[in-house]
């Protein structure tokens, strides 16, 4: 599984980026407005985390038509070349995504919730897909649940010709508030997470390293001291 980084804050990624590990980079209109995002400087933003990351970065198209979105998604993947179309799974977001896929332009299908939308988002050609596991726990539903069907759904199918040639669907585990949803994610075969940058620190950390860290330190003493 592949760690992509939920945000939009540079000094969050830079450090992430920093570590080796991270693969691309999500981000969402909510994301942009927490780091007090300007609208006029969303482009330039975007371009900036597209050159610090080396990987696929999601970029949201905001538009309601098919219409609205495909020009919006043209303008987003012109900003650079590792720029992936976020188009929320509804109906006029497949639509958009049909057409942008034709034009070899990557789409990440957000907003999944559940089985028939994640085969209609794969059918429509996107690249990628994002079930949101806890928005679900968050209404007391089981997410990874939902996740897991997912991932199965799309399994028993092969969609290598219904997007960009060449390359196939991707699962984003999404909307991950813990390492716990890490862990199940990565159990059930989801291809990618995409994790905030809290989480991420929480991925690396376990009480037993640095129990252990403290204790080789300790004893190293006594060597430099015998
Ligand atoms: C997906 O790409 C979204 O940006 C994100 O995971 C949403 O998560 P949330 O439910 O924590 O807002």
């Amino acid at each position: 599984m592949k760690f992509f980084l939920d945000t939009a804050d540079l000094t969050e990624i830079e450090e992430a980026a920093s570590w080796g590990a991270l693969a691309g980079v999500t981000t969402n209109p909510t994301l942009y407005a927490r780091i007090g995002g300007k609208l006029a400087d969303f482009p330039e933003h975007i371009k900036r985390i597209c050159e610090i990351t080396e990987g696929p970065v999601s970029a949201e198209a905001v538009g309601t038509t098919r219409s609205e979105i495909i020009a919006e998604g043209r303008q987003l993947a012109a900003l650079a070349p590792n720029v992936v179309v976020k188009i929320p799974t509804m109906i006029e977001g497949l639509a958009a995504t049909r057409t942008l896929a034709n034009e070899g332009i990557a789409v990440n299908m957000t907003l999944c919730f559940s089985v028939p939308q994640a085969i209609l988002a794969a059918r429509s050609g996107a690249r990628y897909i994002s079930p949101f596991v806890g928005r679900f726990d968050d209404i007391s539903e089981d997410g990874i649940e939902q996740l897991s069907q997912i991932v199965v759904a799309l399994s028993n199918y092969d969609f290598s010709d219904s997007g960009v040639s060449g390359q196939s669907v991707e699962v984003i585990a999404a909307s991950i508030r813990s390492a716990q949803h890490v862990t199940q994610a990565a159990l059930m075969g989801a291809d990618i997470a995409t994790v905030p940058f809290n989480v991420l620190k929480k991925c690396v950390e376990h009480p037993l390293t640095t129990n252990g860290l403290l204790a080789f330190e300790k004893d190293w003493e006594k060597v430099i001291q015998a």
